[in-house]
């Protein structure tokens, strides 16, 4: 029976983002290391979910006018970070995708009047906050199906909004047991400085997003998210988190 089996946000701060690297607290701050220590837990709660995929929406895999969904049947490449090319460099990736859910979203999206394009070539490429999170702490083995999707910049919240249904209702419909994994930062004020920490009140508005959602108070949530999406400056305008 279909249904998103985990929902999570996940973090692709460049640092966080190499195994060897980070992960290994070579180039990580120390301050860094609960945020390290979090991801490593969080692939251990994907894998007790034992999803079928994992559809993931990365704030840096941006579409302007069209949702775009990877329906790439196997993804496999080479990323160097565009924008972190000394961090992140020649990784390489090679997991399955699911072209059958991907095309099965776009038809619900199409059906809902979104624009939207399925994309279903190897030369497609992937961005760090889509690879990284996925290589290094949610399924490091790279063996469950990955469905991409696009942070779309003409679409506000709401719309956003359906797209999460849809996804819900896609995997539903063909029995996936999905996890939707949002890649990206809630408070989002670029500072220099990896030792610069978000202010003290910004803090605090991200602990209480996490909580809430941690405690499955969804509808209070949404009814907040413009407001807190606000106050934070949260990243791609809290796009991601359908
Ligand atoms: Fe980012």
């Amino acid at each position: 029976m279909g249904e998103l089996s985990l929902v999570c946000l996940t973090a692709h701060t460049p640092r966080y983002c190499t195994y060897e690297a980070a992960f290994a607290g070579k180039l990580a701050h120390p301050d860094f290391r609960p945020v390290r220590d979090g991801l490593v837990e969080q692939g251990r709660y994907l894998a007790a979910a034992t999803p079928d995929v994992i559809v993931i929406n990365s704030c840096h895999l941006v579409s302007t006018f069209p949702t775009v969904v990877d329906g790439t049947p196997r993804h496999q490449g080479v990323l160097t970070a565009q924008e972190a090319p000394d961090l992140i460099r020649g990784v390489a990736y090679d997991f399955p995708g699911d072209y059958e859910l991907a095309s099965a979203l776009i038809e619900c999206g199409k059906a809902a009047g979104h624009q939207c394009v399925l994309a279903a070539d190897i030369h497609y490429p992937l961005d760090y906050g889509t690879v990284m999170p996925l290589v290094c702490s949610l399924d490091r083995t790279q063996t469950i199906p990955v469905v991409p999707v696009s942070v779309t910049l003409a679409n506000d919240l709401e719309e956003c909004y359906r797209w999460g249904q849809h996804i819900a209702r896609a995997a539903r419909d063909l029995g996936r047991r999905a996890a939707f994994v949002a890649s990206g930062s809630l408070s989002h004020k670029l500072v220099q400085g990896p030792e610069k920490w978000p202010s003290p009140e910004d803090q605090e508005l991200d602990h209480r997003f996490a909580r809430m959602l941690a405690d499955g108070e969804y509808e209070k949530l949404w009814a907040w998210l413009p407001e807190f999406v606000e106050a934070v400056e949260a990243e791609m305008g809290g796009r991601p988190w359908r």
